[in-house]
């Protein structure tokens, strides 16, 4: 009999219903600290599983209860939220998911995985893969922004970085993919809402990046917290039980959100915590996290029949197929006794990866990078020397003192100057502090770097906001900065697009530096400096204002598209145009484009197309160019996008130099569900079309026609 089936043999249902409750170990400032009501819960073996626990006196202490106090001697399974980093902060999601480079995305993830297995952590919950158009939510910056390749992209490099070659090398973690699904779309933007959306929506936009996950291998799957189309998705057994492990072929665990299984009494679907229970297990979830739901409901519902006890089996061995494949069962300290990681090699990797996040959306006046020669440069702004908000919403195990601030970063670049700094303003408004003597300090200065945008804790979880502006009065001070009339570089950091089209028109630089985590002010002193320069685009479209959400690039065409005639798909007081679109990035260099060709013209299922495009950098500086391929089927039965993203690449030019990228496009990429829903590649012509963003008046466009 396998080790499972021996287990299950002997597991009272207790002891079963144990193994699938979560419960999380508690934070002070500090660190990790343990209540003793949870340590007393794994000594009764009524918790297989804790979160937010991690380092290796802690995870060791609590395996031992687990080991040498409890019966069945089941190893814990300890799960954290890495998210974008363990130790080593690296940039949001949304921020990294702006270098187009899958290999940075898989290596940050393994680098993030090692440091969280060596504090005894087995599990985290990521990658989150909630596609998302509405930058008011604020867990856009978890995410990897707008687009459903993209995001696939990401869940396939980040599950592969997290888990590795094995799940049970010492130093893989377990992938938690989340939150299934369609979380993102959140009605007006407030998270935690209702959402609601056609068929063909979800499989199109939210589906492939789960589907993506599970070809990559993911362990897990967390539900949303939210309903969609009014059932909850904690007990959404036509999407978990039917989608997911049907027609995903999903064989993982499914883990609650936290306290989600108690909430589907709050949503309404549920009376007590007995139908609750049984409806997230029938429905397919196999662990609760935090609502206590299982351990006291399950009894509850397994009285009233509502649950069987093979259901509760099921879920038990999927728990303790995960934990074997672990590796827990043979050596539940394999973790825990890991190096620590090599420290200054991880860093550079975040400097690199913060590097390669920040995005270059205005230049003027030639005024990046900064001139060589020694200069007074006024830091101003209340996100200058903010270490904290530096590290962003999920800043692990991180630490505000291992934080390079941006005024700290320019500081080291530049010794041969003056840098001085006046905070001049706080984020919000209760953080009011007046202009003081910023004012003074910039007039008084050569250039002017201006660091403005939003705290951490306005982006991420329960941090949805209703305007896209600068908080607070921030907005005053930078136009009262504005007007000295110095050339003054504006620094945004922030976890999603903000609408403030007045600065862009008048700054002379505007730079999207996120939270860019542990390095953020190294790497931003090395893109002023022009020690690296910009690489990365946008993966949301930015709008111009808060009217206009949500806002992408798959949009479908009307049939009165835009125009000066009244009667127009358009707005009175507004472009229908964003501010930046999707793939914005500016560079260094400057890339004009002249050619595009795809090979063969005539192609069939099975065929790869050869796209090559040939590009110059014109510009002055070498330059790396995010070169985006998109498509576009101008005749479909049922009407597509006006772009569909397939594909993008990069390409290194020096000044002067011309290159040409080639990619290439199975025909197979081409696919999408048809008026039954199944995906298919419909016979005709496609216009692939190619450019460095979405703007569509940029594209260069080559014509194949797929053969029936
Ligand atoms: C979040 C999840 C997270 C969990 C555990 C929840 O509130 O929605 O994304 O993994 O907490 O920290």
């Amino acid at each position: 009999m396998s080790r499972i089936d021996s287990l299950l043999a002997v597991m009272t249902i207790e002891e079963k219903i144990g193994q699938l409750a979560m419960l999380a170990a508690g934070f002070s400032v500090t660190g990790p600290v343990l209540a003793t009501d949870v340590e007393e819960s794994v000594r009764q073996g009524r918790a297989g599983s804790l979160l937010n626990l991690y380092g290796q006196d802690a995870t060791n202490r609590l395996q031992r209860i687990a080991l040498e106090e409890t019966r069945l001697k089941i190893p814990i399974l300890f799960g954290f939220d890495v998210v974008h980093g363990h130790r080593t902060v690296f940039p949001i999601p949304l921020a990294e998911t702006a270098s187009f480079d899958p290999a940075l995305w898989e290596r940050t993830a393994r680098i993030a995985a090692s440091e969280a297995a060596a504090d005894g952590i087995a599990l985290t919950f990521a990658p989150m893969l909630d596609v998302s158009r509405d930058p008011r939510w604020g867990r856009m910056a978890e995410g990897a922004g707008e687009d459903p390749l993209v995001t696939s992209l990401v869940a396939e490099a980040k599950v592969r970085g997290f888990q590795g070659a094995s799940l049970g090398a010492r130093d893989a973690v377990a992938a938690t993919v989340k939150h299934f699904v369609a979380y993102g779309a959140a009605v007006a933007g407030r998270d935690y809402a209702s959402t609601d959306m056609s068929e063909r929506t979800l499989r199109e936009v939210y589906l492939p990046p789960f589907e993506a996950s599970m070809r990559a291998g993911a362990a897990a799957v967390m539900p949303a917290f939210s309903d969609l189309s009014g059932v909850p998705m904690t007990a959404n057994g036509p999407l978990l039980n039917g989608w997911l492990r049907g027609e995903a072929g999903f064989e993982g665990v499914v883990i609650s959100d936290y306290n989600a299984i108690a909430e589907l009494v709050v949503h309404g679907v549920a009376a007590d915590l007995g139908e609750a229970a049984a409806q997230a297990l029938n429905a397919g979830v196999d662990i609760d996290m935090m609502s206590n739901a299982y351990v006291e409901g399950l009894p509850v519902a397994l009285e009233r029949g509502l649950v069987a006890v093979e259901a509760i089996d099921t879920a038990v061995r999927r728990v303790l197929t995960l934990k074997e494949r672990l590796g827990l069962f043979d050596d539940p300290f394999r973790r825990d006794s890991m190096q620590p990681v090599d420290r200054p090699r991880l860093r550079e990797a975040a400097r690199e990866a913060a590097r390669r996040s920040i995005v270059l959306l205005t230049h003027r006046n030639d005024v990046l990078p900064l001139k060589a020669e020694p200069m007074r440069i006024a830091v101003l702004g209340p996100l200058a020397d903010a270490a904290t908000d530096m590290m962003g919403s999920w800043s692990g195990a991180g630490e505000a003192k291992d934080t390079v601030t941006i005024l700290t970063g320019l500081r080291e670049a530049r010794p041969d100057s003056e840098v001085r700094y006046a905070r001049g303003v706080g984020v919000d408004r209760e953080d009011e502090i007046g202009p003081g003597n910023a004012i003074e300090v910039a007039r008084a200065s050569d250039i002017v770097i201006l660091c403005l945008g939003e705290s951490r804790d306005m982006s991420g979880e329960a941090a949805s906001r209703s305007g896209l502006d600068l908080p607070g009065d921030q907005a005053n001070f930078a136009r009262s900065v504005l007007a000295l009339g110095r050339p003054t570089i504006v620094l945004l950091s922030s976890g999603r697009p903000l609408a403030v089209p007045w600065l862009f028109e008048r700054a002379d630089a505007v730079l999207a530096t996120w939270f860019c985590g542990s390095e953020a002010g190294h790497a931003i002193a090395d893109i002023l400096t022009g020690r690296a320069s910009p690489t990365a685009s946008l993966p949301v479209t930015w709008p111009r204002s808060v009217g206009q959400v949500p806002i992408f690039l798959g949009e479908r065409p009307s049939g009165r598209p835009a125009s000066d005639q009244h009667y127009t798909s358009k707005y009175q007081d507004l472009p229908t145009t964003p501010l930046f679109p999707f793939g914005h990035g500016l560079t260094y260099g400057r890339f004009i484009y002249s050619a595009v060709q795809a090979e063969p013209r005539n192609a069939k299922r099975g065929d790869t197309i050869v796209l090559s495009i040939d590009v110059e950098n014109q510009g002055a500086r070498e330059a790396e160019e995010t070169i985006f391929v998109f498509s576009r089927k101008p005749v479909a039965r049922v009407a597509r996008p006006l772009l569909e993203l397939k594909a993008f690449t990069k390409l290194f030019l020096r000044p002067g130099e011309k290159g040409r990228a080639v990619v290439m496009l199975p025909v197979e990429a081409l696919r999408f569900p048809g008026l039954d829903l199944k995906p298919a590649v419909e016979p005709g012509e496609y216009d692939l079309l190619v450019g460095g963003s979405a703007d569509r008046s940029t594209l260069m466009s080559a014509r194949v026609t797929i053969e029936a």
